[in-house]
């Protein structure tokens, strides 16, 4: 068995700045997270082992005297922001600088009097945060009928952002289809290059694999699209969180494996994985050799 591991796989540039900075922050006392730093169990459970501690409501910082709230790489609405300042909390901000940069165009944008429409997913957190720096409640479709759905009066100014981990070709798809209503439209593609790259890397990765490991948390909304990217191409796909949850049988048969990751996945566990699969590729050379020479 062949392994390639996507050159893309695991921590992205915000990622990898948010975790390295909770760990510079854990020596402190009384640090905590908004929400998880990544979609990583494991991560999570060694930053808790070093103290930091996660809340996921700000009703939860209420209560607190002091400390150093986190801001994750997702980012959070304006209104998060000002209160953890108001409570008298230490802010430090992880917010990808990518993601702080639709919060710009979004504030900016709908301050002038345009209306919002966010590419996304409305319930995951990076969303929620967008649409905490409209001034204007925003629109949020994921979908085509969410798309087709779309009736403004003729004369409304529009202007359309995206989710950084969401789908190109999808993006591309729900513009056009808004773009054709005639509306004033200013389309900023703020879907990030790491995604992008990622989700084209896997799509060829699959086209010639036998058979794919996606690793990722379950919740990781990148790991997912990349796992529907990869099944598309190859239908022997496998969504898994760590090696643990390999089953060495599904890959019996395989020539081509290949191996990538969501943006949350730290590199020890891709290390991990594909040392596993190392090992199961070598044991079948291994047994190989030995059929031959016991065929003579
Ligand atoms: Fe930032 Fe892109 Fe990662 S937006 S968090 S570098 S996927």
């Amino acid at each position: 068995m062949k392994i390639n591991i996507a050159k893309s796989a695991g921590f992205c540039f915000g990622v990898k700045r948010a975790v390295d900075t909770v760990y510079k922050e854990s020596s402190k006392k009384n640090v905590y997270t908004f929400g998880p730093i990544i979609h990583n169990d494991e991560v999570v459970a060694d930053l808790e082992r070093q103290g930091v501690h996660v809340i996921n409501d700000s009703e939860d910082f209420k209560s607190l005297s002091e400390g150093t709230i986190i801001i994750r790489s997702h980012g959070v609405s304006k209104a998060i922001y000002d209160e953890i300042l108001n409570a008298g909390l230490d802010l430090v901000d992880a917010t990808c600088p990518f993601v702080r940069k639709i919060h710009r165009i979004v504030e900016r944008e709908s301050g002038d009097g345009r209306v919002i429409i966010i590419i996304g997913n409305n319930h995951h957190p990076e969303v929620e945060g967008i649409m905490g720096w409209c001034h204007t409640h925003p629109i949020v479709i994921e979908n085509r009928e969410q798309a087709e759905g779309i009736e403004l009066d003729a004369d409304t100014k529009i202007s359309i952002v995206s989710q950084t981990t969401f789908n190109y070709n999808k993006f591309q798809d729900l513009v056009e289809i808004i773009s054709e209503k005639g509306y004033d439209i200013n389309v900023f593609n703020t879907i990030c290059n790491a995604t992008e790259e990622r989700q084209t890397e896997v799509r060829e990765l699959a086209k010639k694999s036998d058979a794919m490991i996606v690793i990722g948390g379950r919740h990781s909304s990148n790991t997912q699209k990349l796992f529907e990217i990869s099944k598309k191409e190859c239908s022997n796909t496998f969504y898994i969180q760590t090696k643990n949850d390999l089953n060495m049988e599904d890959f019996s048969n395989i020539g081509m494996l290949g191996i990538t990751a969501g943006a949350s996945t730290p590199n020890n566990i891709i290390k991990e994985v594909h040392e596993s699969m190392a090992e199961m590729s070598f044991d079948q050379m291994l047994e190989e050799s030995f059929k031959t020479i016991r065929n003579g």
